[in-house]
């Protein structure tokens, strides 16, 4: 065996990774080659050959103009709110929608050792996101009398414990049928200098998730596209993880959707700050696309309208809405959804010199590693529609560990307390100051929900859940 994998990785010059060979148990030697048997090292030599060829983001982003955008319950561009609603409302009820949720992230940076769906957020339930996502979806089941298939992306890191999880809680109270789990493929980490693969241990390769932009390719490898065909499910709802104030399936952002023939949409805020964390949604000669964080320069951010409003306004809520057909399509070009390089600090064990054998924890970054975006298919949309949503009503994702300045776990349920408070005065509650509240998705959907649903002259004085998931 070890002669045919050193022919294999001679060509690439990738024969390190045998390094430690003799030392590994028969067990530990077929895994480390059935990860080397899973590497295109063509692909990975052309990739990091790549990596340099950066684009001229400040070039892209001067030509970057203000995309139009509806307005929650305002409307725009001919459509009105109420047209939206319901042509939204008519498309769920024909049972034409399916959901997907990836959920194949670390949350490295929220330091939580789980699935990050697992993470309790309710401030007063301690609901996890997975809890309060797949409640918004039964909720909406429901009402409309169908079913909501959801199509849950994982990554080998987190799939076993989210099974198990949901499997546990039985799916939050979703059947069997409509949840169809598929797992994310993984790439491996390349030293940035020599372009030589890293073992993060003797015996195996440093991979990770090929970014959520590989959703697509282990959709259709699972066979869950074929699924959604099968289903008669014709738009397809896509999720991340982190934000339990997102209106899945939202209605109104389906029929601004349909009515305008898109093929993909996506929902933005407006940013707070130029330099805020979220993808920056732009048109670039006619065509929606969207600049990450990370790439858009200092210059641009902070250009501003003549009213004082910034240019590049429209933040990402990572919230899309796909026709199937047009994933369809695209599948069949997956593999040309283009890989984003980015340089990390990735431990490895040295398989040269005086240190080989040990394990190396870098300071500076080390390594390349590659990573697909879903948001890449924006561009190659016919047509693609934005739709804007207040963050204090509808984004807060909960990005980092508590503590932290913005987008932590405090900052994420004071926001929710203080809009469940909000529709509990809107419908005749009065409000202790300081009382957190929080109002599940089985209970209420949105404020109108809770008309009728709570007594008359009800006073809040102590913290308060109300759950819906017992009637
Ligand atoms: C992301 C978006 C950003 C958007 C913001 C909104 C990217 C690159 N950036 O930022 O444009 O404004 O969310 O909150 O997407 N995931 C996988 N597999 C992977 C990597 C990620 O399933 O290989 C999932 C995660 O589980 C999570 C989601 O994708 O649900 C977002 O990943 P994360 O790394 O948190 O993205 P952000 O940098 O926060």
């Amino acid at each position: 065996m070890r002669q045919a994998l050193e022919q294999l990785l001679t060509p690439y010059g990738q024969q390190h990774l045998l390094t430690f060979w003799d030392e590994l148990t028969p067990a530990e030697r077929d895994a480390l080659a059935a990860q080397i048997q899973q590497i295109d090292f063509a692909e990975i030599a052309r990739l990091r050959s790549l990596a340099d060829q950066q684009t001229d983001w400040l070039a892209l982003a001067r030509r970057a103009e203000s995309p139009p955008a509806f307005r929650r319950s305002h409307g725009g561009e001919s459509i009105s709110a109420s047209a939206a609603r319901a042509r939204g409302d008519e498309a769920l009820a024909r049972g034409q929608l399916g959901s997907i949720l990836v959920a194949g992230g670390q949350g490295t940076r929220l330091g939580w050792p789980h699935p990050k769906g697992t993470y309790p957020i309710g401030p007063v339930s301690d609901s996890s996101l997975f809890r309060i996502l797949f409640e918004r979806l039964l909720a909406l089941g429901r009402h409309y009398g169908v079913g909501m298939p959801l199509y849950l992306m994982t990554s080998p890191a987190t799939h076993a414990e989210t099974v198990e999880y949901l499997e546990a809680q039985q799916r939050f109270g979703l059947s069997a049928d409509d949840l169809h789990f598929f797992c994310q493929a993984q790439m491996p980490a390349v030293d940035a200098a020599s372009g030589r693969l890293l073992l993060e241990d003797k015996g195996r390769l440093a991979l990770s998730p090929d970014g959520h932009g590989g959703m697509l390719a282990a959709l259709v490898r699972s066979g869950g596209l074929a699924d959604m065909a099968r289903r008669g499910l014709r738009h397809v709802f896509y999720l991340q993880v982190d934000n339990p104030l997102l209106r899945v399936a939202d209605p109104e952002f389906v029929g601004y959707h349909l009515l305008s023939g898109s093929e993909m949409s996506t929902q933005v805020v407006a940013k707070r700050e130029p330099r805020d964390k979220v993808g920056n949604v732009v048109s670039v000669d006619g065509r929606l696309r969207i600049i990450e964080y990370s790439d858009l320069p200092d210059e641009a951010a902070k250009e501003r309208q003549p009213d004082g409003s910034l240019k590049i306004w429209a933040g990402n809520t990572a919230a899309h809405l796909f026709e199937r057909d047009f994933l369809e399509r695209v599948q069949a070009a997956a593999t040309a959804l283009p890989f984003h390089v980015a340089r990390k600090k990735v431990p490895y064990v040295e398989t040269v010199g005086d240190r080989r054998g040990q394990r190396v924890e870098p300071a500076e970054p080390n390594a390349i590693k590659f990573e697909r975006f879903i948001f890449d298919l924006l561009p190659e949309a016919r047509r693609a529609i934005v739709m804007e949503v207040d963050a204090p009503r509808e984004f807060t994702p909960v990005k980092n560990g508590p503590g932290a300045a913005a987008d932590s776990p405090e900052t994420v349920r004071a926001t929710m307390i203080a809009l469940h408070a909000e529709w509990l005065q809107a419908a005749g509650a009065e409000m202790a100051p300081g009382v957190p509240v929080e109002i599940g998705p089985l209970f209420a959907l949105e404020a109108d929900d809770l008309a009728g649903k709570i007594p008359t002259g009800l006073r809040v004085t102590q913290p308060m859940f109300f759950d819906g998931s017992q009637g």
